[in-house]
């Protein structure tokens, strides 16, 4: 009888990590194998027409935004951007100090900073819906002038203050590098932030979920969410991704080795290659083409030096679906394309967070919205009972 025969014993269902399994339900966002829905509209087709800032208007206050809409909008986000000077004092000492021999990640700079920034809210322990999006907007505000602070006292540069005249994503590679960007540059972190603004249960969300159904704060949910966004399974891939090309290019420089041998090692290794595969998208993640093609844009604009990233990871990708039948994420095409952005590796993550910080809010209002405690049980599978005196 041969192994695929319909009476041979299936291999069992994996529901570890509650893989496959429906643990609520939102109406922010739908992920299916082949589509992402933010509250009725596909990625594409925002990623295509519409700008960060209204998307953020459509997670946050629900629907799609009138021109007049937008503009109060974007003028109350603009003149929210102003964080306390004492709360950077902490962020740019934290930022220029060393733990142990290692810097600290911005992503502990800015979770400590949002963590400040409950202290100065007013609205901090009040869950009313009407404070919870004056919250939303405040943390979707200065979150680019937290990372942008900090990063400049990384690079030991004078940090600048955010500017009011410029949207969200520009403002936030203003705040970061300290350059105006041009059209592309600014579209490109646009179109990535709309990639990246929202994905249902994904870890952070979930964990933002559960803090927020013990009634807590917004502040002390996002936290939360900083901290799981931050591993490397997660927002953390896109940084790892990146590091993981620099690797290939500097092992097979000059022809030491090939890209293919290269994979092969990290295979027998059984490494998880960074950037690939997802729990919901097994046949590919339609944010990957649409970033990818972003990126590689710039790069043609740039020239050699930066197209030979995008080059290198098409071999890779290549070689993935080859061997191992697994597509890039997001996070693939995102390291590369803030790579030939210049912007430093250590601060994609964040920049995840300037964005998702409208779905983690999203769903901490709808949270709290129709609450009650998120508690699931476990199965225990410990020792059986016994006394504690023989
Ligand atoms: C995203 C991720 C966490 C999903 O995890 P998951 O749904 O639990 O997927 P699984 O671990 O069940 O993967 C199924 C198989 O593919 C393999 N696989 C999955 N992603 C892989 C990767 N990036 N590199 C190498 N192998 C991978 C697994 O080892 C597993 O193989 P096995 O059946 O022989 O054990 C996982 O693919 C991963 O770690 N990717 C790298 C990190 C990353 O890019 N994260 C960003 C996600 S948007």
């Amino acid at each position: 009888m041969s192994a695929a025969s319909p009476s041979a014993p299936s291999k069992p269902v994996d529901t570890r990590g509650l893989a496959g399994q429906t643990v609520g339900d939102t109406q922010v966002c739908a992920v299916t194998q082949t589509q992402l829905i933010y509250r009725g509209y596909e990625i594409a087709d925002l990623a295509e027409h519409a700008s960060f800032e209204e998307v953020a208007h459509l997670l946050l206050v629900g629907h799609k935004p009138s021109a007049s809409e937008l503009k109060a909008f974007r003028d109350e986000l603009a003149s929210m951007r102003d964080v306390d000077q004492g709360i950077l004092d902490v962020v740019g000492r934290i930022a220029e100090s060393k733990s142990g021999q290692a810097e600290v990640h911005p992503m502990g700079i800015l979770r400590t900073g949002v963590s400040l920034l409950s202290h100065v809210d007013p609205d901090c322990e009040d869950n009313s819906p009407e404070a919870e999006l004056r919250k939303s907007k405040r943390l979707l505000a200065k979150i680019p002038t937290i990372i942008g602070f900090g990063q400049m006292r990384r690079d030991g540069r004078k940090p600048v203050a955010p500017d009011r005249s410029l949207d969200h994503s520009a403002n936030l590679l203003w705040c970061m590098t300290g350059v105006k960007p041009d059209e592309l540059a600014a579209r490109i972190m646009d179109v990535s932030l709309i990639l990246y603004a929202e994905h249902d249960f994904n870890a952070s969300t979930f964990a933002c979920r559960v803090i927020a159904s013990t009634e807590t704060d917004m502040h002390s949910a996002v936290c939360g969410g900083i901290g799981a966004l931050k591993g490397p399974l997660h927002g953390g891939a896109n940084e790892m991704a990146m590091e993981m090309l620099k690797d290939i290019d500097r092992d097979c420089a000059g022809g030491r080795m090939t890209v293919d041998a290269w994979m092969r090692r990290a295979f027998e290794e059984k490494r998880k290659l960074m950037g690939f595969g997802h729990r919901v998208y097994k046949n590919g993640d339609h944010r990957a083409g649409i970033l990818r093609r972003w990126g590689l844009k710039l790069a043609e604009k740039l020239g050699p030096s930066a197209k030979k990233w995008f080059d290198l990871g098409d071999e890779v990708q290549a070689i993935m679906l080859r061997d191992k039948n697994i597509h890039p994420n997001v996070d693939f095409p995102c390291g590369m394309t803030y790579f030939v952005m210049g912007i430093p590796v250590p601060q994609y993550t964040p920049i995840f967070v300037a964005s998702r910080i409208t779905g983690w809010c999203a769903h901490i209002m709808e949270q709290h919205a129709n609450n009650r405690i998120i508690r699931p049980l476990a199965e225990y599978t410990g020792p059986a009972l016994r006394r504690w005196n023989g």
